[in-house]
């Protein structure tokens, strides 16, 4: 239940140095137990690092053949769609290295609604994840809004509450609104957080999150913690350096 703030001068070098974090985690997974699984978030500042582990020297240290992929959310559009958080890791990520396609587990937006293609996902992860005490995802890859959001929890949504479920229905106050969002439960269950954030736009927020000292749990972001270590990884403009 570690918490590390990691702080890059450059956002070059913030990007590289997360891709090597990831590398680090998903190599010691896969030599513990043989396999990894990742979950990955949407929103521009993860494309940063997918690039970054597209290309050498990261793309040689990844055993693409030993990831299983899931999503930490996505937005209620076909995998098509320019908005699809499937669609820009596969665009950005999985279609430029050796993933196997049966190793791609994205959120379902096919089904008939909502509820019904969050209870479906939340079968299939409970099928392939287990939330031990030893913990679940070996990698959970996290951003952040300038609300505080995280994954598709946003400030005053029910799902806050959630104990039970791994998986629900979200709606987003803007852009495409209706979305799917893994919980607290299991996020915070996961051996390892990567929480990206870049942007002197952030700033006030992870000052208020990380160095304020306020009671910061009405932020969805304030309530990360996992059963392992939970990383920040801030480039120097969102941690005001
Ligand atoms: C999404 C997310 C969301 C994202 C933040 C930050 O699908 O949009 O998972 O929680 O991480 O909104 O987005 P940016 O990286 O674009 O700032």
């Amino acid at each position: 239940m570690a918490t590390i703030v990691k702080i890059f001068p450059t956002l070059n070098m913030w990007a590289e140095a997360a891709a090597a974090e990831f590398c680090g985690i998903i190599e010691a997974a896969v030599a513990a137990s043989g396999i990894a699984s990742v979950a990955l978030s949407g929103g521009q500042t993860p494309v940063k690092v997918f690039k970054k582990l597209a290309q050498s020297p990261w793309a040689e240290s990844v055993p693409w053949d030993r990831i299983n992929w899931f999503w930490v959310d996505e937005r209620w559009v076909p995998a098509e769609h320019e908005a699809s958080n499937f669609g820009q890791a596969q665009k950005y990520l999985l279609s430029q290295t050796p993933v196997e396609p049966n190793r791609i587990f994205p959120m379902p937006t096919e089904a008939a609604t909502p509820d019904q293609a969050a209870a479906e996902y939340e079968k299939l992860l409970r099928q392939r994840i287990s939330a031990t005490a030893k913990g679940s995802f070996d990698l959970v890859l996290l951003g952040m809004g300038t609300d505080g959001h995280t994954a598709s929890l946003f400030p005053g949504s029910p799902l806050l509450a959630e104990r039970e479920r791994w998986v629900g229905p979200a709606t987003a106050p803007t852009g495409v609104k209706q979305r799917l969002t893994l919980t607290l439960p299991l996020l915070n269950s996961a051996k390892n957080q990567l929480i990206l954030v870049n942007g002197a736009e952030k700033q006030p927020l992870i000052e208020r999150l990380l160095y304020s000292g306020e009671d910061v749990s009405s932020l969805p972001a304030g309530r990360l913690k996992c059963t392992g270590q939970t990383f920040w990884l801030l480039d120097a403009a969102a941690a005001g350096v």
